[in-house]
């Protein structure tokens, strides 16, 4: 990490002439009562913690505060303040420090939970490995995973069954991700791998953990950590596996090492040709993150933006009008700019980020004193961002709570689209938005020209609800397709 230095000490002294008034201090701020010594720590409900502080924000206000032990946490929701934040990074704002902490122990810790020098290593060599002319290379595997997804869910339409839509889409994503990145076909849309279930499981507890006020775990492993650490031992058998199939394919064609085909191939030949690039425990850790990064994330998106459609039956239709008229008879977007070119697709899912964004919650922490809305805010300072809040201001549309696609095509909504920032903001910029973008497009353009939906929701009807386990979940979502008459 960089030392603070003399340009920083005048941006401090910037900041505080810019603000008219003298900077404040976060304890001032108004915010729910909590416990002595505690704070508010032991009032936070995980599942649901994202819907906790936007509760809180609307009692208290949008700018509020949280004490955790003596710390006073500072809440924004203002999208403004929050993208100067994330554009200040890697130098003056980290990710919260147990985060690092806890991913590291898990043997994932990669571009994600790396800062300073070592994240901007990194984060080079996962970028090249996600732009548009890799992707592009890609596209028939992506084409052969979406027929393999489509064929299941023709078959499931034939017998009439429902799906388990999350299930379905994460195998999906799994399968893409793995595919792309570490150059393994693993096929669980078709056979169950144990990978997927291991992998599923790691989420829920890397959040617990992050949120704990005391690594107990650390001292005493009650059942769910011993659960935890049987799911990570399998993990870790299959990014080994990777890494080992990886090696053998630089080996046997060492022509890959000028060219290597995948992240992981990549991340090794960077690793041979200059001994520091990335150490074997960086490599190791850099597959959990992306195996991690590309699987919730991606499938909670197309599961939230397949109900809403299904509640929203014209956006629907006028999506399906589109995929038809630029599909013909195919069943599939026939090339990568075929599939790069669906707006109705992109405008329905930008919709679905903003309403329903599987990061609702980003957790910051300053690297050295800094001035943040007028806030004056020592080394050390912890700021919760509500994401979802700032997308969904009251001042900047009469509608914002709406789902209404058309915004995003018209570009009549500038405001707010500027306010939604799904995949975060600034240098840290989610390195996968292009691979996430055209998964959605490839799975949405398949199933509105090939199906018809029958029901998207949980059993019993209603909306899903939210389920905050490091990304948000849609709970219980089961869909039910019938196949489109070809003409
Ligand atoms: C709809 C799908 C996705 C959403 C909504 C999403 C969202 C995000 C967000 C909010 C961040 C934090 C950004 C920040 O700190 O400013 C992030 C970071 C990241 N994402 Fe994604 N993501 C998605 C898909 C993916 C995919 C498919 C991959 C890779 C296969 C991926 C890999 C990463 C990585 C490696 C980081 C860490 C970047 C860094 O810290 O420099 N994401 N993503």
């Amino acid at each position: 990490m960089r030392e603070p230095n003399e340009a920083d000490d005048a941006a401090v002294a910037r900041a505080r002439a810019a603000d008219a008034a003298p900077l404040r201090s976060v304890a001032a701020l108004p915010g729910p009562r909590g416990w002595p010594l505690i704070g508010n720590l032991l009032q936070f409900d995980l599942p649901r913690l994202h819907r906790q502080f936007e509760d809180w924000a609307d009692r208290h206000g949008p700018t509020y505060r949280l004490r955790l032990g003596r710390r006073e946490v500072l809440v924004i929701s203002d999208a403004e303040t929050i993208a100067a934040l994330l554009r200040d990074r890697p130098d003056t704002w980290r990710r919260m420090r147990p985060i690092e902490a806890v991913i590291r122990e898990a043997g994932g810790h990669g571009v994600f939970s790396a800062e300073g020098d070592d994240w901007r290593r990194q984060r080079r060599l996962v970028m090249s490995a996600f732009d548009p002319g890799h992707l592009k290379r890609f596209y028939p595997s992506l084409q052969r995973v979406t027929e393999r997804l489509m064929a299941s869910w023709r078959e499931a339409a034939r017998r009439g069954e429902a799906i388990d839509l999350q299930a379905s889409l994460m195998r999906y994503t799994v399968d893409v991700t793995t595919g792309l990145a570490f150059g393994v076909d693993l096929n669980t849309i078709d056979a169950p791998h144990p990978l997927q279930e291991h992998l599923d499981k790691l989420f829920p507890m890397l959040f617990r953990r992050v949120n704990l006020p005391f690594p107990y775990w650390h001292y005493l492993r009650l059942p769910i950590d011993r659960e935890y650490d049987r799911h990570l031992r399998r993990v870790h058998e299959a990014v080994r596996g990777f890494v080992q199939a990886a090696r053998q394919r630089l080996q046997d064609e060492p022509a890959r090492r000028e060219r290597p085909t995948d992240l992981l191939e990549a991340m090794l030949a960077a690793r041979d040709a200059d001994g520091s690039a990335l150490t074997e425990e960086e490599v190791a850790g850099n597959v959990m993150t992306v195996l991690l990064a590309g699987e919730d994330t991606t499938a909670n998106t197309l599961g939230w933006a397949i109900w809403l459609l299904h509640e929203h039956p014209d956006d629907w239709q006028a999506l399906v009008a589109e995929v038809d008229a630029a599909l013909g008879d195919a069943r599939l977007p026939p090339s990568f700019d075929a599939a790069r070119g669906l707006a109705s697709i992109e405008a329905s899912v930008g919709e679905a980020m903003r309403l329903k964004p599987v990061a609702p919650l980003l957790f910051m922490e300053a690297n050295r004193e800094t001035a943040l809305a007028g806030f004056r805010l020592p080394p050390g300072a912890v700021v919760f961002c509500l994401m979802r809040r700032a997308a969904l201001d009251a001042r900047l549309a009469e509608d914002v709570a709406d789902f209404r696609p058309g915004r995003w095509q018209d570009g009549a909504d500038r405001a707010v689209q500027k306010a939604s920032m799904p995949f975060g903001a600034g240098p840290r910029l989610c390195p996968g938005r292009y691979l996430a973008l055209l998964e959605m497009k490839m799975v949405l353009g398949m199933l509105a020209r090939n199906f018809e939906l029958l029901e998207v929701g949980p059993e019993g009807g209603g909306a899903p609800g939210e389920r905050m386990a490091f990304t948000m979940f849609p709970v219980g979502l089961k869909m039910r397709l019938a196949e489109r008459a070809r003409r």
